[in-house]
């Protein structure tokens, strides 16, 4: 797989690292402490200092850390208002905040909010409050490399706008089924997206993501797309 000088790390579950071409750090996802797929070693810290916050939606296995981490490296997180609001609320200084169909640039990337067909409350001692809407993104590198981080959604039609309009050149994509797609719907997916190459996530951190990426692979192989699946704590590029 080629990244083109961009450094990808799986964490587990929905939660990658990404080191840009000027060497920022950026965490999409942040559930680190909580995640049993993530490798104890990079549980409290992520394995490095982070500058920038991705958060999808609300829910725990992806707002996660998130809270606790942008205090600590004094990151920058981005989300949905809602999201941003309520991390406010927790005492987290800077937010970026944005909607879908925008854009922003923030370090040397520009990240654009894309649509996801998902739910997002956020736990709040005991409590569920609102949390805007599931989001997921597309991040675009200073050599025009692109990633799309699908979040937790279903398939969906508008999926090939996001190959229309920003063609990703990878996805990152859920395939562990019950809370997301499985691989069935994941393939279909990969028919609207056209990536180059896919890492599939969201599978085998909890007994309901029964997805796997065998499945997935042998449902695309006949699409030309390159499918690799990574370990927790694997870095690629
Ligand atoms: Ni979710
Ligand atoms: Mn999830």
């Amino acid at each position: 797989m080629d990244l083109q000088g961009i450094k990808l790390t799986w964490l587990g579950h929905a939660t990658f690292r990404i080191e840009t071409l000027s060497a920022h750090q950026i965490l999409i996802d942040p559930f680190l402490s909580q995640n049993p797929a993530c490798p104890p070693e990079l549980k409290s810290a992520a394995g490095s200092k982070i500058d920038v916050i991705l958060v999808t939606h609300g829910h725990g296995d992806h707002l996660g850390d998130a809270a606790a981490i942008a205090q600590r490296d004094d990151a920058t997180v981005v989300a949905i208002p809602e999201i941003c609001g309520w991390l406010r609320s927790q005492g987290v200084k800077q937010t970026a905040e944005m909607n879908k169909g925008g854009s922003q640039e923030i370090r040397d990337v520009r990240v654009t909010m894309v649509h996801a067909v998902h739910s997002s409350g956020i736990e709040d001692k005991g409590a569920m409050v609102y949390g805007g809407e599931a989001c997921g993104y597309v991040i675009e590198f200073e050599n025009e490399f692109k990633i799309y981080h699908a979040g937790d959604t279903a398939v969906f039609g508008d999926m090939h706008i996001i190959h229309e309009l920003y063609r990703p050149d990878l996805a990152l994509l859920p395939i562990g089924d019950h809370y997301t797609m499985g691989p069935r719907e994941a393939a279909y997916a990969c028919s609207l997206l056209h990536p180059k190459m896919v890492v599939p996530m969201h599978y085998g951190t909890f007994p309901a993501l029964t997805g796997t990426p065998r499945e997935f692979k042998h449902l695309v192989e006949d699409m030309g797309i390159e499918v690799v699946t990574m370990k927790p704590g694997q870095t690629l590029g």
